[in-house]
């Protein structure tokens, strides 16, 4: 009783916060209307038909008009009924993967855990026809026409990125691409799925531990989920690490140099857009040279002089 009460003061308080915080974007920042997102996106390369794996900071967008709702609108309208968007709609109630394996008392239900990834995410989860994969720490939301078929199954995929996940699945469709607005080259989640590809191969073990973690489906049916966590000091050398802006800025370049990347200006904010396939191939290619995500500052700029 009292801990529902609590749980209803936080959520009030937070409502209070934000409506504060978006009042107060709405009098100092630009407004970005749904016209020029479009706009914006479509000079970005966003295209009918695509299958778009989207990474966001709403905030850097400028002030939006219509708030997240509009943003994911637009989208849905740029790929229209045979494309589909992929959020990420992960859930770590321990903050971290490894705090998050380290729980007694989780177990993830889709029809009650949120997303801790952001103001997108978590509007895109209560749109109709989202759908969701069932994931302890890395559910993804998918929108439209193979929605079901990027979603089903992640439980019973060897790993979180393994074969039958929805990276693999989405890596797979024609016009797959993965798109970051408003975000550096550091929160990507799909620099990930190489290191389930290549398992041995990949030039570094990055894993810490494995668990098994449950999730209740639909019909009440528990699944134990494998989850592997990165071990702790790889991941203060990480692309998406605060101290590694020279690697986030080596990736952008060498996925530029390759032909791959392209930027535009979507809203007030420098966002980007890469062909799935092509990206995964070029982050093999760089592996093959020793490059990873976690290269360490003087080994990269070594690295980085040797490549052709
Ligand atoms: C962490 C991260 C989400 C923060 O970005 P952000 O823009 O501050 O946060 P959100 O996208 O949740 O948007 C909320 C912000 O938008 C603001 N906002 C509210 N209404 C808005 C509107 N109509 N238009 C624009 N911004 C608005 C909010 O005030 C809030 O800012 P505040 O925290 O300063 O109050 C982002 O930097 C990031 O890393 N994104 C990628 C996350 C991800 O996919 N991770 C997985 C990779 S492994």
């Amino acid at each position: 009783m009292l801990n529902s009460l609590k749980q209803q003061l936080k959520r009030i308080l937070q409502r209070l916060q934000r409506n504060r915080a978006a009042e107060k974007l709405k009098q100092q920042a630009n407004h970005i209307s749904a016209e020029q997102l479009q706009h914006d996106l479509q000079q970005l390369g966003v295209q009918q038909g695509d299958t778009l794996f989207l990474h966001s900071s709403l905030k850097s967008l400028g002030y939006v008009v219509g708030g997240p709702a509009t943003v994911i609108k637009v989208l849905q309208q740029l790929v229209g009924e045979q494309g589909n968007i992929l959020l990420p709609a992960y859930y770590l109630p321990g903050g971290t993967i490894e705090a998050t394996c380290q729980l007694t008392d989780y177990q993830f239900d889709p029809r009650i855990h949120g997303t801790h990834m952001g103001r997108l995410p978590e509007t895109f989860l209560q749109l109709p026809g989202v759908k969701r994969s069932l994931h302890p720490t890395h559910s993804v939301a998918v929108w439209g026409a193979q929605a079901d078929y990027l979603t089903n199954g992640h439980h019973q995929a060897p790993s979180v990125f393994g074969e039958g996940s929805p990276w693999q699945r989405f890596t797979a469709l024609p016009q797959a691409k993965v798109l970051g607005l408003g975000i550096s080259m550091g929160p990507v989640t799909f620099y990930h799925l190489l290191e389930d590809q290549l398992g041995e191969a990949f030039p570094l073990n990055v894993w810490h531990q494995e668990y098994r973690l449950p999730c209740i489906d639909q019909d009440n049916q528990i699944w134990q989920v494998p989850v592997k966590s990165y071990k702790p000091e790889l991941t203060q050398q990480r692309i998406d690490h605060p101290s590694r802006a020279d690697l986030r800025e080596f990736f952008r370049q060498s996925l530029q140099q390759a032909g791959l990347l392209q930027q535009a200006q979507v809203g007030d904010s420098q966002s980007w857009l890469l062909p799935a396939a092509g990206f995964l191939t070029h982050l093999q290619w760089l592996a093959e040279r020793g490059i990873t995500i976690y290269t360490p500052e003087a080994e990269l700029a070594q690295k980085a002089a040797n490549l052709p």
